[in-house]
């Protein structure tokens, strides 16, 4: 008789424990039970640990297919999946302005919403990110559908709710009460949900578009629940620029956080190519971890992020796919990015050097596919405060893990094998030009939550304990969510509670009030108006919208004049 909720495989599982280093554990045989690994044997003793676990059977991988760690894309803005791919023709904060906020505001139709968010996990799921560290959208709703559709379907997530509350549109910006209050209720709901696999985020999207009461008022949120933050950081000139403008008091993006309370342990900060080396020490100094996110740096940034220099400086470091800054939901795709973005800071420094020798400083910053992968899980892993719990193949880790299959060849894979390239090789042919196709079974928790084409927890309609067993191949889909964490009382059930009345439909729908959902907001302005693509203070295309304007403008100069010195602009 089959130890409840206990399967195994033997095969070989490729994972990147240090950094640098690809290890192979050759023909072992992995025994999850109850979502986590409990035993790593060879393959030679199958037959005793079959016995010892009561196994009806341990799987064993064909030649060609290899576990490898789930992926973990610690920077994704759930609803630009919408118009990932297009759109990409204007700077950042103009970007914003012209195709974010519009598509993000749309995602007050629930109905449309549902759709999307399903559609947007199995695309993430089938791509192999195991884990992701989402941004909603700014409107409460639409947030707790996104965190319904993880949990449906498996995924493990950190969720925010982003908050704005002045230089955003008209019709998609809140006010700076209402927005701390749905932030919290955000948290209560999704810790509510007590699913060990879905953990709720602090978001304010970025300096531009937070008050300093904002920032505060969301760390202490933060603080009271133990929460993750995420935010972008020192991500092109033109935020940086209109950081600088509208914060001259702080020398850096990061001592504006730092003066916030925003930089903790759990916070992950996008892009840092524009942070200096005393911000990063200072970030590494608090745990706080960047999100590197090549491929939409190439797109926005003004600078390349030196993933080998951030972590000789002891700063964690994720891996993100910022869709849809990036332009692929592919944490593949992000990988070999990784390693594009570091020969172009090789090539760079040859250019500017004038000669035609690589000197050893400039291949420092060279990485291989070993450290991108390292980066998509051990670091992704590390930087979500989750690395005791994924990212390799360990005893008293969860299993999380992509079941690679290098043996379609033709046109039925992305990528061809030759005779006599050996398990290695084919490895690195599937990081480096393998795809979707490729990820035959997806396990989050040691639930198979992707098989082929299929996801099983959708049919069941939930990603509980042993949800989505197909009855073909149970012994491979057991498993239930781990013991919940503590201090479950404050929590309040949000799932059917209304719509603030305060909320307004922005478009589409027809049905919705028009204009602002800054609440009872009477204009406020921003003096100045918008930052421009240079990061200028421009005319008043965007609001700020918070209770009372002249105490924010207020807040603005005691700030100035309060702030604690290390903050301001001496070095941290
Ligand atoms: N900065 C503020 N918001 C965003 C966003 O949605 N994407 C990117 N890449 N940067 C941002
Ligand atoms: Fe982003």
């Amino acid at each position: 008789m089959a130890a409840e909720n206990t399967f195994a495989f033997r095969g070989t599982y490729y994972h990147t424990p240090t950094y640098g280093s690809l290890d192979a554990l050759r023909d072992v045989v992995l025994i999850v039970q109850e979502g986590k690994i409990v035993r790593i044997a060879n393959g030679h003793e199958e037959t005793a640990v079959q016995a010892e676990f009561g196994l009806a059977e341990v799987r064993r991988l064909k030649a060609g297919q290899y576990f490898v760690p789930g992926f973990i894309d610690t920077h994704v803005h759930a609803p630009q999946y919408l118009f990932t791919g297009t759109g990409t023709d204007v700077p950042l904060m103009e970007w914003l302005r012209k195709y974010t906020f519009p598509a993000e505001c749309s995602f007050q139709d629930l109905e449309a919403a549902r759709h999307r968010y399903l559609l947007l996990v199995k695309r993430f799921l089938a791509n192999g990110t195991t884990t992701a560290m989402y941004y909603g959208s700014l409107h409460l709703q639409p947030n707790l559908v996104l965190v319904d559709s993880i949990e449906r379907l498996g995924q493990r997530g950190v969720v925010g709710k982003v908050n704005m509350d002045r230089l955003s549109s008209d019709d998609y910006i809140e006010n700076t009460a209402d927005g701390l209050r749905d932030a919290e209720k955000f948290v209560t709901y999704t810790m509510g949900k007590k699913c060990s696999r879905i953990q709720p985020c602090i978001t304010p999207r970025f300096i531009p578009t937070c008050t300093p009461e904002l920032m505060k008022g969301l760390a202490e949120i933060a603080q009271k629940y133990g929460c993750h933050i995420q935010s972008h950081i020192s991500e092109c000139c033109g935020q940086v620029n209109c950081v600088r403008e509208m914060h001259p008091e702080y020398a850096s993006d990061a001592a504006v956080f730092e003066e916030m309370g925003l930089l903790t342990s759990r916070t992950v900060m996008a892009h840092g190519t524009l942070l200096t080396d005393d911000d990063i020490r200072h970030l590494a100094r608090r745990g706080t971890a960047v999100s590197h996110c090549p491929l939409s740096n190439f797109m926005f940034g003004d600078a390349f992020f030196r993933v080998n220099h951030a972590l000789s400086l002891g700063l964690k470091v994720g891996l993100g796919t910022d869709v849809a800054g990036g332009i692929s939901p592919s944490m593949l795709f992000a990988q070999r990015m990784a390693v594009v973005n570091s020969r172009c800071i090789r090539a760079h420094k040859l250019a500017v050097s004038g000669g035609t020798t690589v000197t050893p400083e400039m291949e420092k910053d060279v990485i291989t596919f070993k450290e991108a992968l390292w980066l998509a899980t051990v670091g992704g892993a590390q930087a979500l405060d989750m690395a005791d719990i994924v990212g390799t193949f360990e005893v008293g880790k969860e299993f999380d893990a992509l079941l690679v299959d290098t043996n379609l060849s033709g046109t039925s894979g992305p990528f061809d094998v030759f005779e006599g390239e050996d398990d290695d090789q084919r490895f690195e042919k599937f990081i480096n030009l393998g795809d979707d196709r490729n990820l035959i079974e997806v396990y989050v928790q040691g639930v198979c939550v992707k098989r082929g084409s299929e996801f099983p927890l959708e049919r069941s309609g939930g990603g509980g304990a042993g949800g989505g067993v197909p009855e073909d191949d149970d012994r491979l889909m057991l498993a239930s969510t781990p013991p919940e964490p503590a201090g479950a009382d404050t929590l309040v059930d949000l799932a059917n509670e209304e719509e603030p009345a305060d909320s307004s439909v922005c478009n589409g729908n027809g049905d919705g009030a028009e204009g602002s959902v800054g609440g009872d907001n009477d204009g406020g302005d921003i003096s100045g108006g918008v930052c421009g693509v240079d990061g200028s203070l421009q005319a008043n295309e965007m609001r700020i919208c918070g209770p009372d304007d002249r105490k924010r403008d207020d807040a603005y100069a005691t700030a100035g004049g309060e702030a604690a010195p290390s903050a301001k602009r001496a070095r941290h």
